[in-house]
């Protein structure tokens, strides 16, 4: 069986030096807010091209503290890409805010410049632009949008690390951008983990006390905040991964191109192309109208997919009072979308084979 991602791979080059890093915070005694988180916000923002990184406990934190920093009105929406993980959106409703979803473009599958505008009301503080399987939204276009409105732009990164739009970093852009460093994310720690990137110095000193109970002296409390802190562990793990990010991207970027230029079946839709060496490739997402008989067919042969997502955020239990809302370009995706395994460890036979037991679908042997 190809595994969809089997995380014991993936870290398995690592392991060695991950180890001695753990020991060593282990045996330093000092595990919460130390020179290794230090060190590691300051590396990443370097990496993402951005004035400050602030860590936090996970990729969810991480959007809800940018929306508690920015202290909008309580009657306040926020723009939000229907098709999304729903961590994109839970912040948004947690903190009493309307969350106002967009549909995406068809093709990109991607937060659409073009239907935001229609959404905007007097009510409106925010856009959450969503990265997701690792392909920027279109940044030039939402940014101006934001400028004319006035409003606040966050991009949800979880799936988009070292991902590049216009020569420029994926954490650079928005006037603030949340990763995750959830394991199977491109940049994965071995637990949860989460950052901020930003170039506004005020916003990055007051989630440094948001996230540490509103505080930066102990027991003085500026802010009512909350303890979202990246510990020293999962940090001294994401000193030792991240000179490996740029080397696994370029990985995932050759499968993508491979993928992009081989598989060929009637009626599957694959991801856009244009800008292969500009995507992270967190996931490679393809579309079928019999997606039920294409994962079982993949399944037969050895192959493990995965669907992100089955269901809609709109339809979802949690969300049932947004489940009367018409998105249909959203449902039909949720319908249709198959992942298959794309991540650093896969060799070229495994490529090769993915390729071959795809294009099969159309004439099985
Ligand atoms: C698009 C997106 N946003 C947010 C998150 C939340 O990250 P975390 O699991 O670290 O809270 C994830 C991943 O889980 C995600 O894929």
């Amino acid at each position: 069986m190809i595994p969809f991602l089997d995380l014991n791979q993936v870290n398995a080059p690592y392991l060695k030096a991950i180890e001695k890093a753990s020991l060593k915070v282990i045996r330093s005694g000092w595990y919460i807010l130390g020179n290794e988180l230090k060190s590691f916000e300051k590396s990443f923002a370097t990496y993402c091209q951005a004035a400050h990184c602030v860590g936090v406990a996970n990729g969810l934190d991480a959007i809800t503290l940018i929306l508690m920093a920015y202290d909008f009105p309580e009657d306040s929406e926020v723009i939000v890409p229907a098709n999304t993980y729903i961590a994109s959106v839970l912040p948004v409703v947690y903190l009493g805010f309307k969350a106002v979803f967009v549909e995406p473009d068809p093709v990109t599958m991607l937060l659409n410049p073009e239907k935001i505008a229609e959404k905007i009301t007097m009510k409106t503080r925010a856009i959450i632009a969503v990265d997701l399987y690792g392909r920027s939204c279109e940044m030039d276009l939402i940014m101006e949008l934001a400028q004319q409105h006035g409003l606040k732009v966050i991009t949800d990164a979880a799936q988009a690390h070292g991902a590049v739009y216009k020569n420029k970093k994926i954490g650079s852009i928005a006037h603030a951008t949340a990763f995750s460093f959830y394991p199977t994310k491109n940049l994965g720690a071995l637990g949860d983990a989460g950052a901020i990137t930003t170039d506004d110095e005020a916003l990055a000193e007051k989630l440094r006390y948001l996230r540490n109970y509103g505080s930066l002296v102990r027991y003085k409390n500026d802010f009512q905040g909350v303890n979202s802190r990246l510990d020293e562990i999962q940090a001294a793990i994401l000193n030792v991964k991240l000179p490996f990010l740029d080397p696994e991207n370029d990985r995932r970027r050759a499968i993508a191109a491979r993928y992009l230029s081989e598989i060929n079946v009637k009626d599957l839709v694959l991801p856009p192309g244009d800008r292969t060496q500009d995507d992270a490739w967190h996931l490679f997402v393809i579309r079928h109208p019999d997606r039920s008989k294409l994962i079982a067919h993949l399944d037969a042969n050895g192959i493990q997919t995965n669907v992100h997502y089955p269901l809609p955020i709109h339809k979802q239990q949690a969300f049932r009072e947004y489940q009367d809302l018409q998105l249909p370009i959203t449902e039909q995706i949720h319908e249709q979308v198959i992942s298959l395994p794309l991540n650093a460890v896969l060799t070229d036979e495994e490529v090769a084979y993915i390729i071959q037991t795809v294009n099969h679908f159309d004439y099985p042997q």
